[in-house]
């Protein structure tokens, strides 16, 4: 597949700088204030970060079974995401979230076949690519020819992010870095024993471009907590 045959990607993540993408509390507004940089055609979510958003959500409604609006001036982007397993069950409320004008689910041959009718009852559409896992080289074809995607940014977790990287799909990788150390990361330059504990702050002292691409960031420690 050459770069025109899919949509240009970005992966777009709040980390903290010892590279933990949770275990901190990133600034929100920040993060979504860039996040309309590409203005985006689809906003891709991985099905573990909406299971990881706490309930609980509102009770289903008649809105539920509602179609979505056709109005030609709604620019917001689609929602999409994959999950061949159907464990987003509360389309509901991500349909009456603002951001999105209609969602797409991406399923696969593994995914029950009374999900793809829960779905289809509340007029999400289904795109079924891949016989277990989705296959993201043709959802991303099938996504553009089909819905005229051309741009999208990817809110995924490390699983999703991983994937679109080994399979050679992404475009960009921006990555927006909250002044704290987070507990717990294996990996990290800040290791703990034990259970995860709590955040490091940071205040900014520096940062700097360097030759060869790198960045140098000076941060002083403010706060243990
Ligand atoms: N700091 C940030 O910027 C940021 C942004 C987003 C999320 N997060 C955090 O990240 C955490 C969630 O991360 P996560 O890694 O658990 O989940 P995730 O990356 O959000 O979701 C995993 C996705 O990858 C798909 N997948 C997994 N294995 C696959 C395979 N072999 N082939 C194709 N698709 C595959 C899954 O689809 P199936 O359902 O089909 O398996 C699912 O949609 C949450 O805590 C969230 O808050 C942080």
């Amino acid at each position: 597949m050459t770069a025109s045959e899919k949509p240009y990607v970005v992966l777009h993540n709040a980390v903290s700088a010892n590279g933990r993408i949770t275990g901190f509390e990133a600034d929100q507004a920040l993060y979504y204030a860039l996040a309309g940089t590409w203005h985006e055609d689809a906003t891709l979510v991985g099905s573990g970060t909406f299971l990881a958003v706490p309930g609980p959500f509102p009770e289903e409604d008649h809105h539920a079974f509602e179609p979505p609006f056709e109005i030609g001036t709604d620019n917001r982007p689609l929602l999409v995401v994959p999950d061949s397993g159907g464990r987003i069950r509360f389309w509901h409320y991500l349909k009456s979230l603002p951001f999105w004008r209609e969602g797409i689910a991406l399923c696969t041959g593994a995914t029950p076949a009374d999900h793809i009718d829960y779905l289809e009852k509340r007029h999400v559409h289904v795109v079924r690519v891949g016989e277990d896992r989705v296959d993201f080289s043709r959802a991303l074809a099938l996504l553009r020819d089909e819905f005229s995607i051309r741009t999208i940014r990817v809110d995924g977790g490390g699983t999703l992010n991983g994937v679109l990287l080994r399979a050679g799909l992404v475009d960009e990788i921006s990555i927006v870095v909250s002044p704290c150390l987070a507990g717990g990361n294996p990996d990290g330059i800040f290791r703990e024993p034990g259970v995860s504990a709590g955040t490091i702050t940071l205040e900014l002292i520096e940062a700097r471009a360097l030759e060869n691409d790198h960045v140098w960031i000076r941060y002083r420690v403010a706060k243990c907590a």
